[in-house]
């Protein structure tokens, strides 16, 4: 039996479809069902359904066998102990500073929001700027425009949520997309079988990138 360790959302949204070209069809949709373990068709294999920030915990501790984790979140989480053979190309955005066009920060330690502390703190530290850092848990964007922070540190794709809150990026620190990461333990003790289903993700995602680039 291998387990799967995926977060509901746009993770998930987009794995299920490079799941099902790699062979691994779900018996019942997770996006709908309330079960949380998922049991795939061949029975040789189930998906767990779960938060993102806690897909990184159920393969470190082996849980799950295999996970599928944003880099976001796998940054934040620092020195993992688990492997991460493939970056799957889905849930693709990345990380950034944010903030006012006019990058009006107050006093000498600007504010900044996020909920990618250790993150944030690590890049502020590399490039020497003091920062105060704000933990928040959602909606980021809110936070320069009622004055709670100067800046934040959150993800953009299309750009349209910065936009709509009158913000704009003003560093880039990351690209970020999912990753496959999987349990050490597992790696040895099931080898072959999670070498096999390696093997038919990074078929999966490099059909998937080059249907992508066919499309333009
Ligand atoms: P939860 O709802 O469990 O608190 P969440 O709000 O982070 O988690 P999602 O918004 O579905 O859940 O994000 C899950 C992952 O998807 C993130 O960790 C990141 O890797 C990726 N992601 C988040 N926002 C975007 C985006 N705008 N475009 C593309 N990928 C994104
Ligand atoms: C994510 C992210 C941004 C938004 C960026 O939020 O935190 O707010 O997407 O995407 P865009 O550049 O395409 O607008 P999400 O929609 O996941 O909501 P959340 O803040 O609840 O996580």
């Amino acid at each position: 039996m291998i387990t799967l360790a995926i977060s509901k959302g746009r993770i998930l949204e987009e794995a299920l479809p490079l799941l099902s070209r790699a062979g691994i069809e779900p018996e019942e949709d997770p996006r709908s069902s309330r079960k949380l373990v998922i049991p795939v068709d061949d029975r040789e294999f189930r998906l767990l359904v779960i938060r993102a920030q806690d897909v990184p915990i159920y393969v470190e501790h082996g849980a799950a066998d295999l996970g599928i984790a944003g880099k976001d979140v796998l940054l934040e989480q620092g020195s993992l102990n688990l492997y991460e053979p493939l970056d799957l190309g889905i849930a693709r955005c990345r990380m950034v500073v944010a903030g006012r066009q006019d990058r009006s920060s107050h006093g000498k330690r600007p504010r900044v929001g996020t909920k990618y502390a250790e993150t944030t703190r690590r890049f502020f530290a590399k490039r020497g700027t003091q920062v105060e850092i704000i933990p928040l848990s959602g909606s980021m964007e809110l936070a320069p425009q009622v004055g709670l922070t100067d800046w934040i540190v959150d993800l953009v794709d299309t750009g349209n949520t910065l936009r709509a809150n009158g913000l704009v990026v003003l560093d880039h620190i990351a690209d970020i997309s999912s990753r496959l990461v999987v349990n050490k333990g597992s790696m040895k003790m099931k080898h072959s079988a999670i070498g096999a289903v390696i093997d038919r993700l990074a078929a999966a995602a490099s059909a998937a990138a080059v249907q992508a680039a066919a499309r333009g």
